[in-house]
């Protein structure tokens, strides 16, 4: 399928498209947001993998339990894709449309996996024609939340400077990037190879603005698993379980899961709704849950 084509069929799911829809809920003029997060869901790109490794189904039975929870809208952390490529595009957008039922707004953020290379130098060409712009912010319910891109394992100074613009509101704050910031190294470091768990330009600089400007949450992906940590005064959770493969740890929080989220005046609470299991929520004193 030529990229025009594909460009019709993702249409539905553009951001600007979603922002509009939910600006138009009566509920965005309300209190609270509720709304669910939904991590990596791209099916492995080595077929050694996918046999050992993939469950087939997980993100279609996910985004179907989603869209039967109270959430206002949908975000999806990135890497909806195993390499950035028209066909792969199609695929997801194939998958997702099966299953989707297009009350509900849905957002994505841009993933390594969805830029035309995973690793090494790439570009996001694609995502960006097919989705729009990468980095974006938007008001809901009394919570400024900015999506931010950390696909290419780095975050510049220019983006920077537009997360600390975009993050001057009051009231409560959330953001949404794919890649954890590398110095939370229990998330998927492997001895140097930080890099295979989180990004690395501007990784202090970004922890440094997010605490600074008081943010309740960050969310994010990347490592195919579960886990919180309360770093300078914010809370991180990793929330990568969407439907990708979970390569084996012996560790327990590799699960396929997906969070449900309420941001109020009373602060930001979760629950985890685990696929093969009951749903818990996330504790509210300072933990330190880490998948390694
Ligand atoms: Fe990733």
């Amino acid at each position: 399928m030529e990229l025009d084509a594909i460009r019709k069929l993702a249409a539905r799911l553009r951001t600007e498209r979603q922002l509009r829809r939910l600006a138009r809920l009566p509920s965005s003029r309300g209190q609270t947001a509720r709304f669910a997060v939904l991590g990596d869901v791209e099916p492995s790109r080595f077929w050694i993998y996918r046999k050992l490794f993939n469950r087939e189904g997980v993100f279609e039975r996910q985004l179907a339990a989603i869209q039967d929870e109270p959430v206002q809208f949908i975000v999806q952390l990135g890497d909806m894709v195993e390499k950035g490529e028209p066909r792969r595009y199609e695929s997801f957008l194939r998958r997702h449309g099966r299953v989707w039922r297009g009350g509900k707004p849905y957002l994505t953020v841009i993933g390594n996996h969805d830029r035309s290379r995973p690793n090494g130098r790439s570009h996001s060409t694609i995502y960006r024609a097919l989705f729009g712009r990468a980095n974006y912010a938007f008001d809901h319910a009394g919570t400024r939340f900015v999506a931010l891109d950390s696909s290419a394992k780095r975050v510049t100074s220019a983006q920077l400077r537009w997360l600390d613009r975009a993050l001057d509101a009051p009231g409560r704050k959330i953001v949404f990037t794919h890649m954890p910031p590398v110095q939370l190294s229990l998330w998927g470091g492997f001895g140097r190879l930080h890099a295979l768990g989180g990004f690395i330009g501007g990784a202090r600089e970004f922890a440094r603005v997010v605490s600074r400007r008081r943010v309740d949450r960050v969310y994010m992906g990347h490592v195919h698993a579960f886990g919180v940590q309360d770093h300078e005064g914010v809370r991180y959770v990793l929330t990568g379980g969407g439907g990708s493969a979970l390569f084996p740890s012996g560790n327990r929080d590799r699960f396929h899961h997906f969070l449900t989220v309420e941001s109020s005046s009373e602060g930001v609470r979760e629950r985890v709704h685990a696929l093969d299991g009951a749903p818990f929520a996330i504790p509210q004193v300072p933990v330190l849950l880490s998948p390694r």
